[in-house]
């Protein structure tokens, strides 16, 4: 009888390093990582290739190191255990940049023209129609490279990166159809969890999502007083609102998201509707509830700064397992396609000329 566990399917997800995470990140996908090391074989990329497609500057390279400690940090600080899962730096793993290269022939460009967020993310970085790098155009085949050469099953994406893992599918299917069953069909896994608006509302009134770019971010390496200072900064709505629209408020928003004790967040709306609760109190229990969050990722932070090199020691075992994967993939890519026994039949006629000439080669 075979009593050796199952087999755990390989997960893949990641960021790239493009500055600190923070709460958005935190409920929309750390927390979920952190579970689901346990019963996947979990690999998280550091994708500093695909913040290439749009910082290629030698200055913005150069702020690559420290940027790629600061997401490493933060993903340890958050409880992800580097014996559970593997953190890689994609740029480390060159066999992804071949594969790249290979599945770029099998994608249609108009298919890719077609993808929003390529069309986002050039208008974020500033870029005009034609200024937009062909690597750009290509971020969803070099992230299909990172999950086909992982050969990864299962990968957790916001919706923004739903297109890209479709694009993966599509790439996979295809390629097994032309060549013969390479890669597993990967999976994507949708974040569910509401999008976590930003703090400063009460300057801008925005309703914007937090992200690093937008500077309306709590970000997990804050300080208590950071944090209290910046949940201040969340308006709350008119008094006499409905329901719905207190629910769709920032500061409810953040009420929903961190407050554990859900019959005192009710308690806190119905009193707020009825003017007998005032925005400071709202303020005070989420950052009440946000700081038994926040203290020991800030904790856990604090000891991993004390040794210096953990963290690149981590980066540079886990991109070393990346590597040994990698390379395994692409033989078996190279080999399918044709392109391993072109170069092997070479390398052996020579072989055959110099013994026929009795001179080696
Ligand atoms: N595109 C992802 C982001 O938004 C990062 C990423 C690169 C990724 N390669 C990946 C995510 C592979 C999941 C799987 O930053």
């Amino acid at each position: 009888m075979n009593v050796s566990a199952p087999a755990k399917k390989r997960l893949l997800t990641g960021d790239r390093p493009t500055g600190p995470l923070h709460l958005g990140h935190l409920v929309g996908t750390l927390h979920n990582r952190v579970r689901m090391q346990d019963q996947h074989d979990c690999w998280l990329i550091v994708a500093d290739l695909h913040s290439l497609t749009t910082r290629s500057r030698r200055e913005q390279i150069g702020e690559l190191p420290e940027l790629v400690h600061e997401v490493v940090l933060d993903l340890l600080s958050v409880g992800i255990d580097p014996e559970k899962s593997t953190i890689y730096l994609q740029s480390g793993v060159p066999a992804v940049y071949d594969l790249a290269i290979l599945l770029q022939m099998l994608i249609p460009v108009n298919r890719l023209r077609g993808i929003p967020t390529i069309r986002d993310m050039a208008r974020n970085a500033g870029l005009k129609d034609d200024e937009v790098p062909l690597g750009l155009l290509g971020y969803p085949v070099l992230q299909a490279a990172d999950i086909l050469m992982a050969r990864a099953e299962v990968v957790p994406v916001g919706g923004d990166n739903e297109a890209h893992v479709a694009i993966a599918v599509e790439l996979a299917e295809h390629f097994n159809e032309l060549y013969g069953p390479v890669f597993p069909i990967p999976q994507a896994m949708v974040s569910s969890t509401p999008t976590l608006p930003g703090v400063n509302t009460i300057d801008d009134g925005s309703l914007r999502k937090m992200s690093k770019s937008a500077g309306n971010s709590i970000r997990l390496k804050d300080s208590a007083e950071e944090v209290a200072r910046k949940v201040r900064t969340l308006a709350g709505p008119a008094a006499g609102v409905s329901p719905e629209e207190l629910d769709a408020s920032p500061l409810f928003a953040f009420v929903d998201a961190f407050l554990t004790d859900k019959a005192a967040a009710s308690a806190l709306k119905y009193d707020y509707m009825r003017g007998k609760t005032k925005a400071d109190a709202v303020h005070e229990a989420i950052t009440a509830d946000l700081e038994i969050l926040l203290k020991p990722i800030r904790e856990r932070r604090a000891e991993l700064m004390a040794d210096p090199g953990r963290i690149e020691e981590i980066v540079v075992d886990g991109t070393i397992r990346a590597r040994e994967v990698a390379y395994q993939t692409l033989n078996q890519v190279r080999d399918a396609m044709g392109l391993e026994p072109l170069w092997s039949g070479l390398v052996a006629a020579t072989q055959r000329r110099a013994e026929a000439r009795n001179r080696p080669y």
